[in-house]
């Protein structure tokens, strides 16, 4: 199957999914504080995601738990949320959810500042959400796939941290991971060429430390090997003849 590029009416199905994503993320971001668990953020999301008429695409996804992933600290991606887990002052915390709007999926995550953390963290989640709009520079005709995770990886190592190189973003539209893989670093394969009509998931992970990762034993939570801490930022965006367009956003909402 060739790479799916979308049409003028799926673009428009897209774009609500992402406004009414970029709206959870913006709910959530006002709620989450220390002392709430990480199975009220998920709780709190799905409602929000269902009160929009969306369906949580993460829910059941491959036997994922959960509407949300909520991912704290040294935790990448893909934490299960759980009642035990308390969020604290000082934590960092990656949201990542995906909702399913008329057959149409949107995908996007954000990392959370909760309370007073560390100068290195608040660096850390600034240089991840930069290293997204550094990538996206090149998802426009005349590139190629890797050329995408070239930047986000140049502008990251120039900060001082690391890539994750074992998960990858996507495209994503009638399905959550649609061809083609997006990794956040120079792959030795160029990839392929980018064209008008497609949409895509940019989502770097980006450590404080080393880049690698090792799997919980849940088989899902992904966390720092060397316990540093991780974020993450992500959108889904449309390939155009000139500037590329965010569809995981709503007016009067920052990214
Ligand atoms: N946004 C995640 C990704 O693209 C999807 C999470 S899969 C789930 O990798 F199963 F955890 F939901
Ligand atoms: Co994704």
């Amino acid at each position: 199957m060739p790479i799916a590029r979308k049409s003028q009416s799926e673009i428009e199905l897209m774009q609500e999914a992402g406004r009414i994503l970029a709206i959870t993320h913006h709910e959530l971001a006002k709620e989450v504080k220390p002392g709430m668990s990480t199975r009220d953020i998920d709780t709190l999301g799905e409602t929000i995601i269902r009160d929009y008429g969306c369906i949580p695409s993460f829910l059941n996804y491959c036997g994922y738990p959960a509407s949300i992933c909520v991912s704290v600290n040294d935790e990448v991606v893909h934490g299960i949320p759980s009642d035990k887990r308390i969020i604290q002052d000082g934590d960092i915390v990656s949201l990542d959810a995906g909702v399913i709007y008329k057959g149409y999926h949107s995908d996007a995550a954000r990392t959370l500042i909760v309370g007073t953390v560390s100068e290195e963290a608040k660096r850390l989640v600034e240089v991840t959400r930069q290293s997204f709009f550094e990538g996206i520079r090149y998802a426009r005709p005349g590139y190629h796939i890797s050329d995408i995770g070239r930047a986000i990886q140049g502008y990251v190592e120039s900060n001082g941290f690391s890539v994750v190189r074992d998960l990858v973003g996507h495209g994503v539209g009638r399905r959550l991971h649609e061809k083609p893989d997006i990794p956040n670093f120079a792959d030795r394969k160029k990839g392929p060429r980018i064209k008008p009509g497609m949409t895509l998931a940019i989502e770097p992970m980006v450590n404080a430390g080393e880049y690698d990762v090792v799997w919980l034993e849940d088989d899902w939570t992904v966390v720092t090997e060397d316990g540093s801490l991780s974020a993450h930022y992500e959108n889904t965006i449309l390939v155009t003849n000139d500037e590329p367009v965010i569809l995981s956003r709503a007016e009067g909402i920052e990214l």
